[in-house]
């Protein structure tokens, strides 16, 4: 099969930039993406670049470029599928909420909607690639159904994990360390429909960056390296706290192991927690997987890195309340940004939202300033959690345009993610505008403390025990 047509189900963070990047560097291929969602849809199409639903550095030059072209956003995503010759799944994968497995099983319901879908559709052969992250053996669910309610037609699943980041998806997709190709190598088929996506990507990566393997080993390595990637984060967090408490600094701690060309630098900055659509997901589906083998101690293990994190953000704003002291009932702290990392204007699993509801329930006023994040999505996340009313979260949470106006009257500012424009603020006027003593508590270790020191300010920062 020589693929012309592609199909993505679900227009979301990974879809949207992911198609965007095929369709421009594969003009001779049309990529149709579709979603149920139409609000959705009509943002990917807006005229208005400022609009699209993911902000993503460099996603708006890119979508200019191939929508209308080769790049289509629609809600009719059954005349998509039927086109179509390779079909992307990409659509959401939460922890369940429900039933067996809750609070740590993904939820396959949409995965299975779309091979449902797929099933009834489809008239002609297809190819069904796997792009969210899914427990490890979903493609033989996938597979199931298709063979068993499709109407004779023949599909290839393959495995294609997304490993781009947010904030720098487009870097990511533009230059990967890697691709990873998934699927049934021991078959003449199956080996056609590797190279069939291999092609796709030879596009614009070299070909020894173009990795192919089975359908099993492809879906773990995305949990692995999730996992691993979280378990840094947690490992150099758990140090943070040693830092603190012995006057040693995270900073020195981690250029000095990262220089270490065992170790390397990346991934070794201490924050406030990591955040983050699939960090958390992904380690509660390994630590249910190992657990529904009976390796219990490999589960422990794993789990351990979450449960670090959630300590990082219940120390952080415990250290809040104890500076100001053991007191923030009514008094207003700020936080600046809302995202769960910089550059993204995605919030899930934010460190800020457990540390908002932490000092919401030691009866603070909570003001916030991200510069891409509206108010709508912060009561959202907040009442998500359903501590508290709606309602409450409205009189208790304000959400500001503007950082000054954020930061006026403040008893303490709260760094939550690491925007660049924050560093350049003009800290000498905030501190003049807020309560003293002024107290700035950087969870993500970006601001100078020195400069901030000779303001006034009572600065604490992540990891620095000096
Ligand atoms: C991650 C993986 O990096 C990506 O490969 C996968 O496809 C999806 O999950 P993402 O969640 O977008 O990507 O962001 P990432 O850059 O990995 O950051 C995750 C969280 O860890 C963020 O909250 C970030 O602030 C935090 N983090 C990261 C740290 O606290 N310290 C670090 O050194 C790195
Ligand atoms: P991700 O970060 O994995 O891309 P998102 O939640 O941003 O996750 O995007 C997933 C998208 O998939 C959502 O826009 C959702 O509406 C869409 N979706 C879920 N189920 C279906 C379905 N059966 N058909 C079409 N779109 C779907």
């Amino acid at each position: 099969m020589n693929i012309k047509k592609i199909c993505c189900i679900g227009a979301g963070y990974v879809g949207g930039p992911t198609m965007a990047v095929i369709a421009q560097k594969c003009p001779h291929i049309t990529v149709t993406v579709v979603d149920i969602n139409e609000s959705r849809i009509d943002a990917w199409n807006s005229q208005n670049l400022a609009d699209l639903p993911v902000f993503e550095p460099g996603l708006d030059d890119i979508v200019k470029e191939a929508r209308g072209r080769n790049l289509f956003f629609s809600i009719d995503v059954d005349k998509a599928i039927a086109e179509a010759d390779m079909i992307f799944i990409s659509v959401n994968t939460p922890t369940k909420t429900y039933g067996k497995g809750k609070g740590m099983a993904a939820d396959l319901k949409y995965i299975e909607l779309c091979a449902r879908q797929i099933a009834k559709v489809s008239q002609s052969d297809k190819i069904v690639v796997e792009k969210s992250t899914l427990p490890v053996r979903t493609a033989s669910a996938i597979r199931s159904i298709l063979d068993n309610t499709g109407n004779g037609v023949h599909y290839q699943i393959l495995s294609n994990p997304e490993f781009l980041a947010e904030g720098t998806a487009v870097q990511d997709l533009l230059f990967p360390d890697r691709v990873l190709i998934g699927g049934d190598n021991a078959t003449d088929e199956g080996k056609k429909a590797i190279s069939d996506l291999v092609d796709i990507y030879a596009n614009w990566v070299p070909r020894d960056k173009i990795l192919t393997t089975n359908v099993w080993s492809s879906e773990l390595s995305k949990l692995t390296a999730n996992a691993f990637l979280a378990q840094r984060v947690s490992s150099i967090n758990a140090m943070s706290e040693i830092c603190e408490n012995t006057g040693a600094d995270i900073n020195e701690v981690a250029k000095a192991i990262g220089m270490d060309s065992r170790i390397g630098p990346k991934f070794l900055k201490a924050s406030v927690g990591f955040g983050g659509s699939c960090f958390q997901k992904d380690i509660l589906n390994l630590v249910y997987i190992a657990k529904s083998y009976g390796l219990n101690q490999v589960a422990d293990y794993w789990e351990q890195v979450i449960l670090m994190n959630n300590h990082q953000k219940q120390r952080f704003s415990d250290n809040i309340v104890s500076t100001l002291y053991n007191t923030v009932s009514g008094k207003k702290i700020t936080f600046l940004g809302w995202a769960f990392k910089k550059d993204t204007n995605d919030t899930r699993e934010s460190a800020a939202i457990m540390v908002a509801d932490n000092l919401l329930n030691e009866q603070a006023e909570i003001s916030v300033y991200d510069p891409k994040v509206n108010a709508e999505k912060i009561y959202a996340d907040m009442d998500y959690l359903n501590t508290r009313s709606s309602d409450e979260n409205r009189r208790l949470i304000t959400v500001h345009d503007n950082p000054s106006q954020a930061c006026e009257d403040s008893h303490g500012i709260a760094i939550l993610t690491e925007w660049d424009e924050f560093i350049d603020y003009d800290w000498g006027n905030i501190y003049e505008s807020m309560n003293k003593p002024a107290f700035v508590f950087d969870g993500r270790g970006i601001l100078n403390k020195k400069t901030l020191e000779d303001i006034g300010f009572v600065y604490y920062k992540i990891g620095s025990g000096e």
